[in-house]
């Protein structure tokens, strides 16, 4: 808690004016014996002979990028403030994905710039909120952003060996942004003061090319993000087996509790879950965003588990199993999963480079069309329904999307760049095909009511096809059961 240890008072700290301001506005009131108590007797704890982070040479080479893309300008980056939740307590800080790819680092208020050069190119400077100061007390009186009460943070020199860059005190940027001359270019949305100090200098059309350009900078992943993603799907596949081996509890409980289990596995093994888990139970399947998990948990329903941990370093896996809750598919519900996996196996088929990027959703959506008209729930012939994209009624949404840093990576991208592209080595995406028959859906037998299937798989365009990333959990329904039995013992 951000609670400052002094009392509420502004008389002591009037005569000292480098003593901060708590986050409150008040100078916390202190005797100067105390002031004089706090500022010494501290050991010297600076870090020294620190190795670079393993992403430094990777963002090094975006940067360079980014640097050759923009010649002359000046370009700001900011990594984005912490968001209040009520008073003195903040949502957890998660940093700008622009500021994370392009440093490696993830600290709350910081800024890069690239600092265009007479003799072209850029250099990359780092501005980071500096270590608190012991002498004039605001480690310790400073409640939202001493050390004593937030944790220590890196001192300028430690963060210069740890990112490769130079590093200087965020205190310093909004004079060196408001004075520099030249074009200059922000990335908004992060930092309201950063854009406040450059307001006069930019332009929301100019500015946005940079997002843009940013977005399209991640559609390709470099060996330490394929590795990255690895492991969060790896984990991943570990938090699903956690989900798997508790639903008995759930039944007893509600999906809260297959929430707070696969969160476990995150946080234990990532920082996070990369977004909102999704644990749907029953009818709750066919909500494409059912993040409330507060239902109940039945024998003999299925359960749609989409989640995925999200590495320390941000990379996110985005998996979804749908799951018989006692471990067999009815009929039905198998006939319908089957649908479902045929149209995944079409898709990951068809990811593989030269290929159009949106390939694998038109395979897949036609399968779950053939399977449809099958069925006799939409009148064929099946060309008619792909064209018109009658079968959306029940698969609802694309059949997948880029993935990184942000579970649906790239999206500011062009759709020339994006939607439109062709398929290259080191893309990943995810390939996700779905049926859902709405609970309320009248033009379905009223067995299909309720009934919500995806299977979702993260995978990696290589030169000579695909991998796919999240393999360690089964797919097709045989397998999904064998699976469930050998976990559930
Ligand atoms: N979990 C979000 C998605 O599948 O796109
Ligand atoms: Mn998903
Ligand atoms: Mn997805």
């Amino acid at each position: 808690m951000q609670q400052g240890a002094a009392g509420e008072g502004e008389a002591a700290a009037q005569g000292r004016p480098d003593v901060p301001r708590r986050k409150n506005g008040l100078y916390p009131q202190v005797s100067d014996a105390l002031h004089e108590l706090m500022a010494s007797g501290w050991a010297d704890t600076e870090l020294r002979g620190l190795e670079p982070v393993a992403q430094a040479p990777y963002a090094a080479r975006r940067r360079a990028a980014l640097s050759a893309r923009f010649p002359g300008e000046r370009l700001v980056v900011p990594a984005g403030n912490r968001k209040v939740r009520a008073n003195d307590t903040d949502y957890p800080f998660r940093a700008a994905t622009e500021y994370v790819h392009l440093t490696g680092d993830q600290t709350f208020d910081a800024v890069l710039v690239l600092e265009p050069l007479a003799d072209g190119g850029h250099e990359a400077v780092l501005y980071l909120p500096e270590r608190s100061s012991r002498s004039n007390g605001e480690f310790w009186l400073d409640g939202d952003k001493g050390e004593l009460w937030t944790g220590r943070r890196h001192s300028l020199a430690e963060a210069e060996q740890l990112y490769g860059m130079p590093c200087r005190d965020i205190r310093t940027a909004p004079d060196a942004l408001e004075q520099a001359t030249g074009p200059v270019r922000v990335v908004r949305g992060y930092d309201e003061s950063v854009e406040a100090a450059l307001h006069d200098k930019v332009t929301a059309e100019r500015d946005e090319e940079l997002t843009v350009f940013l977005s399209e900078l991640r559609l390709v992943k470099d060996e330490f993000e394929i590795g990255e993603l690895q492991k969060a799907c790896d984990a991943t596949a570990r938090g699903f087996e956690d989900v798997v081996k508790v639903l008995d509890k759930a039944q007893a409980t509600s999906e809260r509790y297959l929430e707070g289990t696969f969160f476990l596995r995150a946080r234990v093994e990532g920082n996070d879950v990369g977004y909102g888990s999704i644990c749907a139970a029953g009818e709750h399947a066919t909500i494409m965003h059912w993040v409330r998990n507060d239902g109940p948990v039945r024998d003999g329903e299925l359960l749609l588990l989409d989640a995925g941990v999200e590495t320390e370093t941000l990379y996110t896996a985005d998996v979804t199993r749908t799951l018989p809750i006692n471990g067999r598919f009815t009929p039905l519900q198998r006939r319908i999963y089957d649908a479902v996996h045929e149209a995944q196996e079409a898709g990951i088929r068809a990811v593989k480079p030269g290929a159009a990027y949106r390939d694998f959703h038109d395979v897949a959506q036609r399968v779950l069309a053939e399977r449809l008209v099958e069925w006799g729930l939409l009148e064929g012939p099946v060309d008619r329904v792909v064209e018109l994209g009658l079968q959306r009624r029940f698969s609802l949404a694309g059949t997948g999307h880029m993935l990184g840093l942000d579970v649906h990576d790239c999206a500011k991208a062009r759709t020339e760049a994006y939607v439109d592209c062709v398929l290259e080595p080191g893309m990943v995406l995810t390939v996700e095909p779905g049926l859902y028959f709405q609970a309320d859906d009248l033009l379905v037998p009223a067995e299909y009511r309720g009934i919500g299937v995806r299977i979702e798989d993260d995978i990696l365009v290589t030169e000579d096809g695909n991998r796919n990333l999240s393999a360690a959990l089964p797919r097709t329904s045989r397998d999904v059961e064998a699976w469930m039995a050998e976990l559930r013992g």
